[in-house]
């Protein structure tokens, strides 16, 4: 039995192509929601846009800091482990949950895959750099998804035989889903017309968990509207916090509720431009040729700016409002970039394939 952990949102995309790949071979698996995320709009309705089944287990762990959050997802994951005694475990990403079911599984002598290894920001101060660094050095299989995954883990002295560069399963989903999500035209329930408006969307602790730093980022996402509307899905780690001290935003500013994966990617693939401080959109708008700021200091998706749709502003507000101008008044034609390398719609069926060569091809 293969087990694919799941937790929190940005490991559904990346998941949905690894299972339904391992389906399609006929490789038993089953997948483990720990809950990390629960609100059916961060959850339940993704997974339905994705096309999976509910899981097979959901540990309804929630939030909480980070040693609780890890440590009750460490103990229930390994319930399930023991029980199950898979032959291998994969995880996703860089979220708590990948960490917690990630030491588990090792610790259980269990064979651990990660899919999107070798990423780094270098910068420890994000929970997830954390996050990856040690999934990645405890993980027996090693999934990469651009060049400079293979050159860190390298650098860290991991053995070459480990990486098995694949490309990148999130853009599996994006290619999977754009046709449907363009057709809904969600950018209609927000009484747009697409390419008319920027899509924004903050959430790193960095930016909002700080009075001083949320209040920047809602000036700097005002002063945008000025010249174009925008639409600002708030993730609840966000929203929390701008209720709790009370700010406001222009009446051009459109805020809603996190969307789906459909609308959202819809919205993104129709946007003039977006703003974020996420990681997997600064690879989706690669993809989909739409010019990106990232309100950070680092990338840990170096290709995405080497091709030239991501721009790394940094979180100086004057900075972000000049390179905001600029890209909105120049219109680049983003057309003829090309795309990274085996981002090309197959990274979840190399990883299934890997699997069972190594697992169930005798
Ligand atoms: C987590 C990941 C981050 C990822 C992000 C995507 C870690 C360390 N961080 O951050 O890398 O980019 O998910 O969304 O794993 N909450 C709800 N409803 C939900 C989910 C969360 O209200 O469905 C609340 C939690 O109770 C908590 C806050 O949002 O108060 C933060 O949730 P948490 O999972 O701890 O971290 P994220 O900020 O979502």
């Amino acid at each position: 039995m293969i087990i694919n952990v799941v937790g929190a949102r940005p490991n559904f995309m990346k998941m949905a192509p690894v299972i339904k790949a391992l389906n399609k071979l006929d490789l038993p698996n089953i997948v483990v929601h720990t809950g990390q995320h629960y609100n059916s709009f961060m959850s339940k309705d993704i997974l339905k846009d994705l096309k999976i089944s509910e899981p097979d287990y959901f540990l309804n762990i929630r939030g909480g800091s980070h040693a609780t959050q890890t440590a009750k997802i460490m103990i229930e994951f390994e319930k399930i482990c023991m029980n199950i005694n898979p032959k291998i475990v994969v995880v996703a990403g860089d979220v708590n949950s990948t960490l917690a079911c990630a030491i588990v599984a090792s610790k259980l002598n269990i064979p651990l895959a990660h899919v999107e290894s070798g990423l780094r920001s270098f910068d420890k101060t994000m929970p997830e750099e954390i996050n990856r660094i040690l999934t990645d050095h405890i993980s027996r299989f090693l999934f990469t998804t651009e060049e400079s995954a293979n050159l860190n883990l390298m650098r860290e002295g991991i053995n070459k035989k480990s990486i098995h560069f694949v490309g990148n399963c999130m853009i599996d989903s994006l290619k999977t889903f754009l046709p449907s999500a363009l057709k809904s035209k969600p950018w209609e329930k927000f009484g747009l017309k697409g390419e008319d408006y920027a899509l924004a969307t903050i959430h790193r602790p960095s930016n909002v968990d700080n009075e001083e730093s949320l209040q920047k980022i809602v000036e700097v996402i005002n002063n945008m509207s000025k010249k174009l509307k925008i639409v600002f899905p708030l993730h609840p780690r966000t929203k929390n916090n701008i209720d709790l001290y009370d700010m406001k935003f222009s009446r051009n500013v459109i805020c809603t509720k996190p969307l789906a994966y459909i609308d959202f990617l819809g919205l993104m693939a129709k946007s003039f431009i977006v703003v974020t401080d996420s990681g997997g959109i600064q690879e989706e708008t690669t993809i989909l040729k739409i010019p990106c700021l990232t309100l950070r200091d680092n990338t840990e998706r170096p290709v995405t700016v080497d091709i030239g749709t991501n721009i790394i502003t940094g979180t100086d507000s004057e900075e972000i409002l000049k390179i905001f101008d600029h890209v909105i008044n120049k219109k680049t034609n983003l057309n003829k970039i090309r795309t990274p390398v085996l981002w090309d719609g197959n990274s979840g069926m190399r990883i299934a394939k890997k699997i069972k060569s190594i697992y169930y091809d005798n």
